[in-house]
């Protein structure tokens, strides 16, 4: 086989297509991994990765502006915005180097280009000026941020999360446009600083489609913290002005602020690869239509990750990637998506997996669902962090845990052990027969999934909250 020869290309080298690679390259694959910019894709250089080495530096913030809670008394603090920006910015560096590393460690051919098909087994890879055929190609070129006819996002005043993350002069005030997963990440993180922020979402509450409960306990969180929450109202435009912009609402209100961020969405990323020429089978909002083994309609293509359109998440993409490579080799695997975790990095943190207490109702299923609150766990007072609750969902009849979310301290780890028992179709039982560490916030599962079998142990008989 020649070096333009490979078994499997991928393009596109984010977390989907870089665990593709790594996975063939275990099997004794021949594997070449094209990207165009950086190797780590969104999540590493622009997603999951910077926003969460921000959000950390206003963590390590908020527990030092709470010492006194915990009879330690700090004299003075200080911080720039700028400080934190060029922490990300090693963070990353540091993470991108381990990765060309690996990869380079399991033999992967990295080509630096942008790819596009020019048959079902050839790829022109621009850039690069190279052409290579591969027997199977995987398509993980991720998505882009949309954005609204009316609105230009010009990186100096109107931003969307690339270039946010790049802005190292704190600003006084900022409208974000659309509460989802960025513009409420984002707002976490601003609002802690001091940034007077607006966050305008079209829909009746911020993260609407993550269940009633928890929108009300986070907009109540951020309302508290200063943040003005216009829900329900869309934009129509933004103007500029002298020191700042204007934001024009379909209500007629004008808000004026210094920049503003547009987070309504993202979208696949297809354009430029020719998919046409081989009649891929696409979707409405232009996602890779793929089967549960991650096929396209064309047999040796596979795609994975954000460029399907399905659940916009790192570790789901990693998740398609595995699928993909084993079904490519004929190892049996397929995706379930029944029990994918979600984790919104504010303060507080919230994590779901599996059904909500929406989606039960909606089906007509036949559940228990139990809510256990902080205030009720001893860790959760050794920490001063009692707001919050976990909430399970249980199967009335065979007591399989279908559900569960968390909204407090440390959501996103909790989450794991949901994940896992939802996987893996546990009973409550299983879960309270699990001896768990005290003091610990874990035990708030057992404790939920005790109310939820009628026998709370550290919560009053009787009482639904
Ligand atoms: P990507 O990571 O987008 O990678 C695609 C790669 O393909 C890119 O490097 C791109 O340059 C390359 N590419 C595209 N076209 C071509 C071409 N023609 N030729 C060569 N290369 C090409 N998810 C989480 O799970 N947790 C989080 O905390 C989280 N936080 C986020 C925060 C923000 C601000 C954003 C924007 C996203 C966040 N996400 C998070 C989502 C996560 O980043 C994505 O779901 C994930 O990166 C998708 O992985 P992917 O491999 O499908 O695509
Ligand atoms: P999103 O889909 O999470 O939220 C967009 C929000 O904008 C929605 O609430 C929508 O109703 C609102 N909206 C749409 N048009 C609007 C308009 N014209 N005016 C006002 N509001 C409007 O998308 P977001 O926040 O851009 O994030 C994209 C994706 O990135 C997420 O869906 C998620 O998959 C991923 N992500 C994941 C994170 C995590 O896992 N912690 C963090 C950040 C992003």
């Amino acid at each position: 086989m020649s070096d333009k020869n490979f078994d499997l290309a991928i393009i596109g080298g984010g977390p989907g297509g870089y665990s593709a690679a790594i996975r063939a390259a275990q099997l004794g694959k021949k594997v070449a991994l094209i990207e165009k910019q950086f190797l780590g894709g969104v999540c590493l250089n622009v997603g999951c990765i910077p926003t969460k080495a921000l959000l950390s530096s206003t963590d390590a913030l908020d527990i030092i502006k709470k010492a006194d809670t915990f009879a330690i008394h700090i004299e003075k603090v200080s911080f720039t915005l700028e400080g934190m920006i060029d922490r990300k910015d090693k963070i990353v560096q540091d993470l991108r180097k381990g990765l060309e590393g690996l990869l380079q460690s399991n033999k992967i051919q990295i080509i630096k280009g942008k790819g596009k098909f020019l048959s079902k087994n050839e790829i022109e890879i621009t850039g690069a000026n190279e052409k290579i055929t591969a027997e199977n190609i995987i398509i993980a070129t991720g998505s882009y941020p949309t954005e609204i006819p009316n609105i230009k996002v010009d990186h100096k005043k109107i931003y969307n999360s690339n270039s946010l993350l790049c802005l190292k002069k704190q600003p006084k005030s900022m409208v974000i446009i659309g509460g989802g997963y960025i513009g409420c990440e984002f707002a976490s993180f601003y609002t802690r600083l001091g940034v007077k922020v607006t966050i305008i979402e079209a829909l009746p509450s911020i993260l609407y489609s993550h269940g009633e409960d928890l929108a009300k306990l986070l907009s109540g969180s951020f309302k508290a913290e200063g943040i003005d929450l216009k829900v329900g109202v869309k934009v129509l435009k933004c103007t500029d002005v002298e020191d700042g912009i204007e934001v024009h609402l379909d209500n007629n209100e004008i808000i004026k602020s210094e920049i503003a961020l547009l987070a309504i969405g993202r979208k696949p990323l297809t354009q430029d690869l020719n998919l046409e020429a081989l009649n891929i089978q696409m979707g409405k909002l232009g996602e890779i239509i793929v089967d549960d083994q991650m096929r396209t309609s064309s047999p040796n293509i596979y795609a994975i990750g954000d460029v399907i359109g399905k659940w916009m998440l790192a570790h789901t993409a990693v998740h398609e990637a595995l699928v993909a490579v084993d079904t490519i080799h004929g190892i049996e695997s397929k995706m379930d998506f029944s029990a994918v975790p979600a984790v919104i990095f504010t303060k507080p943190e919230i994590a779901i997996v599996g059904l909500t207490p929406e989606q039960a109702k909606e089906k007509n299923m036949d559940v228990d669902i139990a809510k256990f609150p902080f205030t009720a766990l001893g860790k959760a007072h050794a920490l001063s962090e009692k707001k919050g609750f976990v909430d399970v969902i249980i199967c009335k009849k065979t007591k399989i845990i279908l559900g569960a979310q968390a909204i407090g301290p440390s959501a996103s780890v909790l989450i794991a052990e949901m994940g896992l028992a939802i996987t893996n179709k546990l009973t409550a039982n299983a879960v309270i027969d699990t001896i768990h560490a005290h003091p610990t916030l874990p035990e708030s599962w057992q404790e939920a999934l005790l109310i939820a079998l009628n026998r709370p142990l550290n919560f009053p008989p009787n009482l639904k909250l």
